[in-house]
């Protein structure tokens, strides 16, 4: 097996052998060794330590010298709508001019938008916008991603998305999970018919995926003017009984009883969370359900940030992710986001460093296998330039600080 190694890192940071999400004072801290070697055997982490205790007998070959530059976990993204066709500015720019993201939604924008644009597009150009703008995301430092349907809206179009997310999954080193977001909004054809649309995707989409084993998990936008609390847990579970744990999107635009209903449900993760009350905080905060928070979506939309202190303080684990999509998120950079997380709602960089991390790791089940530094697991790793503290990659917040990513192992230059 090929070995490589990393010498003279200034600082290897992430260092850790939690199983289970960080959470609460857990979350601020960060292992580190300064002047640092890291040793990659194939995919994987094979060792580290300090300089000053290499054997230098022992050095490998496949040398890489990251004098001055510091190493950490690639980032874990586990929020995405990355498969869309097209893009929608015209939206941006009707919301500058005062249209709400609901106002547009009523009218056949947002959502449904996407979806004609989607429908209208083959799966192999699907694929190769999609795969483009994945590389892009493998540059920015992110090695393991969630990526959601729901933009086909009918069964062909959402099979159509979750077979371009497989493909993806075959032709490239990033891990990802993938989604069924059937329930994503009530498609036009059914306006009139919601129950229609509701027992297509239980009685169709969901045992049609579940036989191309094309999803790891079932999602519903819970809101009003898309689905209700009754039926997001119908369509829940019946995605529960076909293997698919639930990751749902809860509380963006109102307090719903999403979150309360999906860790009634056991769910892996509520995603947004912008609009909560005491009884959302208090179920959440009591509950193994991780609390996934996507700052980017609250700023591109103008709404609250999420109450990440309250909830961190509360106890809750709480990880970042983009959110990325072409209405309310259409970017990638979780670096920014980790960024926004400290401006907008007061996360240490610690904090919010782990959280896009190994938190987000747990929110795709793959705490065993990456988000941080552990002999045995996958070499995902973010290498910077040359910088002066971890605090540095939140705080200079425009700039792109990263030289080189390793993903399972290979190293891509940025
Ligand atoms: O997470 N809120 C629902 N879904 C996406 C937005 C999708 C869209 O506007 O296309 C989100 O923000
Ligand atoms: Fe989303």
């Amino acid at each position: 097996m090929p070995s490589t190694i990393i010498l003279n890192i200034k600082e290897l940071a992430g260092i850790s052998d939690a199983t289970s999400p960080l959470r609460g004072a857990e979350l601020a801290r960060i292992n580190s060794i300064k002047n640092a070697y890291l040793v990659i055997e194939g995919e994987d982490i094979a060792g580290f330590g300090r300089m000053e205790d290499l054997d230098k007998s022992k050095i490998p070959s496949g040398q890489v010298n990251a004098h001055g530059k510091m190493v950490l976990p690639a980032w874990c993204d586990s929020h995405t709508h990355l498969v869309y066709a097209g893009s929608r500015e015209g939206e941006f720019v009707d919301k500058i001019r005062g249209l709400t993201y609901a106002e547009i939604a009523a009218k056949g924008g947002g959502i449904l938008n996407s979806a004609s644009k989607l429908n209208e597009t083959t799966e192999e150009q699907l694929f190769i916008e999609t795969y483009n703008r994945l590389k892009d995301v493998m540059r920015m430092g992110t090695a393991n991603i969630e990526i959601k349907s729901g933009y086909g809206l009918t069964l062909e179009g959402e099979l159509k998305m979750l077979r371009v997310i497989k493909k993806l999954k075959e032709r490239t080193r990033v891990t990802i999970r993938s989604t069924f977001l059937g329930a994503h909004a009530v498609p036009s054809l059914y306006s009139a018919n919601r129950e229609g649309y509701i027992s297509l995707i239980i009685e169709q989409m969901i045992p049609a995926v579940a036989k191309e084993k094309l999803a790891d998990y079932i999602d519903v936008f819970c809101e009003k003017g898309f689905f209700s609390v009754d039926e997001t847990e119908r369509i829940c579970k019946a995605g529960m009984a076909r293997g698919l744990k639930a990751k749902i999107h809860a509380n963006q635009l109102s307090a719903s009883g999403a979150v309360q209903s999906a860790v009634k449900l056991n769910a892996l993760s509520v995603d947004h969370l912008e609009v909560m009350n005491d009884d959302a905080i208090n179920a959440l905060c009591g509950s193994k359900t991780i609390g996934t928070l996507l700052p980017t979506a609250a700023m591109f939309l103008r709404m609250p940030y999420p109450p990440a202190r309250t909830l961190i303080d509360r106890g809750c684990a709480v990880a970042l992710a983009t959110d990325c999509n072409p209405g309310s998120s259409p970017g990638y950079n979780m670096n920014f986001v980790v960024s926004l997380a400290c401006i907008g709602m007061k996360m240490l960089p610690e904090e919010a460093i782990n959280a896009a991390t190994f938190n987000g790791a747990c929110a795709l089940e793959l705490q065993n296998q990456t988000g941080s530094i552990a002999r045995g697991k996958k070499a995902d790793l973010i290498i910077t330039k040359n910088i002066p503290s971890l605090a540095y990659l939140p705080y200079s917040f425009s700039s792109n600080h990263i030289e080189q990513v390793m993903i399972k192992g290979e190293l891509h230059y940025v």
